[in-house]
């Protein structure tokens, strides 16, 4: 039997595929990267080759694994999913390159986190199609050079800076994937809907859409709970009503805060004097794991203005202090400069 924490992800996970649109057509937003990709496929097709690698970032949840399946379907090609700590040793590369196909998706996920043994296996294969493997030990070792498939490799991260500049350098295209708008957001919760069969009004859409940070994962997750909520008090559809009861027992705020989020916001300002505090610091006193804030508390906040990054580490704003309630000491406004 499956226990409650594993069929909820298993839930999650099938969730995620079913609302996971395949075309660009369905893809919301994000304009100027999906015109960029649509004309380097056009052109790719044409010319009968592959496209040249591309290189996807932005926070969580923004979209960029459902792009790189989108830019396979739509190059009528397959794709391969690994990520940057699934490639162990030199050799999990070698048999991923090898199987691949000519025109082939090659997509690493959390690309920032690959070691640097793997990395510069990487730069020939990216280059020039080619690996290099080392055979035998000591001086009787010699190299020999694999042709690989012309291949697209399409890398994602949420961390730009964490590449190093030879891989960055190596990606033909880099697009930042941007937070959405309110009304993006409520298209993709109102298809969401409409996918699972979930009633919803307009009023309902705009609540939920207002509380999901700007992000399409979270929005699809609020929409789900928010459905829960309804379904226990046996309301068909989604009212503004419904949504904002389920949103405060959720204790989610109508900017889309969760109590993590204002926790780190409060001990910032309480534990140190409103910053500024660096990520390590801030991590120890809130208990919260640090590529957690990175990835998923910090863009956001950064993106409300609520939070700033400083060269001495991050310092909450007068909008943050407003959002919570409470009183910025006068010399506060210094500290952001
Ligand atoms: N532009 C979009 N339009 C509609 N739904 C989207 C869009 N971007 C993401 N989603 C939804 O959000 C979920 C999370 O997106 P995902 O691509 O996994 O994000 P990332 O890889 O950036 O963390 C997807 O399953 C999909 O249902
Ligand atoms: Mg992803």
């Amino acid at each position: 039997m499956l226990t409650t924490a594993t069929s909820d992800i298993l839930d999650e996970k099938n969730f995620d595929n079913t609302l996971r649109p395949q075309y660009f057509a369905e893809y919301v937003g994000q304009e100027k990267i999906k015109r960029h990709l649509d004309i380097f496929i056009q052109a790719a097709k044409k010319r009968e080759e592959s496209i040249d690698h591309i290189l996807l970032y932005g926070p969580a949840g923004l979209g960029k694994t459902t792009l790189a399946h989108i830019i396979a379907k739509e190059m009528g090609v397959n794709i391969k999913i690994t990520s940057g700590p699934a490639i162990e040793k030199v050799g999990d590369l070698g048999s991923i390159l090898t199987n691949l196909d000519d025109g082939d998706v090659l997509f690493i996920d959390e690309i920032h986190r690959l070691n640097k043994m793997i990395e510069e296996v990487l730069y020939p294969a990216m280059e020039d199609y080619k690996l290099d493997i080392i055979i035998g030990k000591g001086p009787a070792a010699r190299t020999i050079q694999l042709d690989l498939p012309h291949f697209t490799l399409i890398g994602a991260t949420t961390r730009l800076g964490s590449l190093s500049n030879p891989l960055r350098n190596r990606f033909g295209s880099t697009h930042r994937l941007e937070f959405y708008t309110p009304e993006e957001i409520e298209k993709i919760v109102r298809r969401s809907s409409s996918i699972l069969s979930i009633g919803l009004d307009e009023e309902g859409a705009k609540e939920i859409a207002q509380s999901s940070r700007q992000t399409p994962r979270v929005a699809n997750r609020i929409l789900k709970r928010v459905r829960d909520y309804a379904q226990t008090k046996d309301f068909p559809t989604i009212t503004g009503d419904i949504a904002r009861e389920a949103l405060h027992l959720y204790e989610i705020d109508h900017l889309g805060l969760e109590p993590t989020d204002r926790h780190i916001l409060e001990t910032i300002i309480r534990k140190f004097k409103g910053g500024p505090a660096g990520l390590q610091a801030i991590s120890s006193v809130t208990g919260e794991e640090i590529q957690t804030i990175e990835d998923v508390v910090e863009p956001y906040l950064l993106q409300l203005g609520f939070l700033a990054r400083t060269p001495r580490g991050r310092v909450v704003t007068p909008e943050g202090y407003k959002h919570l309630d409470i009183h910025m000491p006068a010399d506060h406004q210094d500290k952001l400069l």
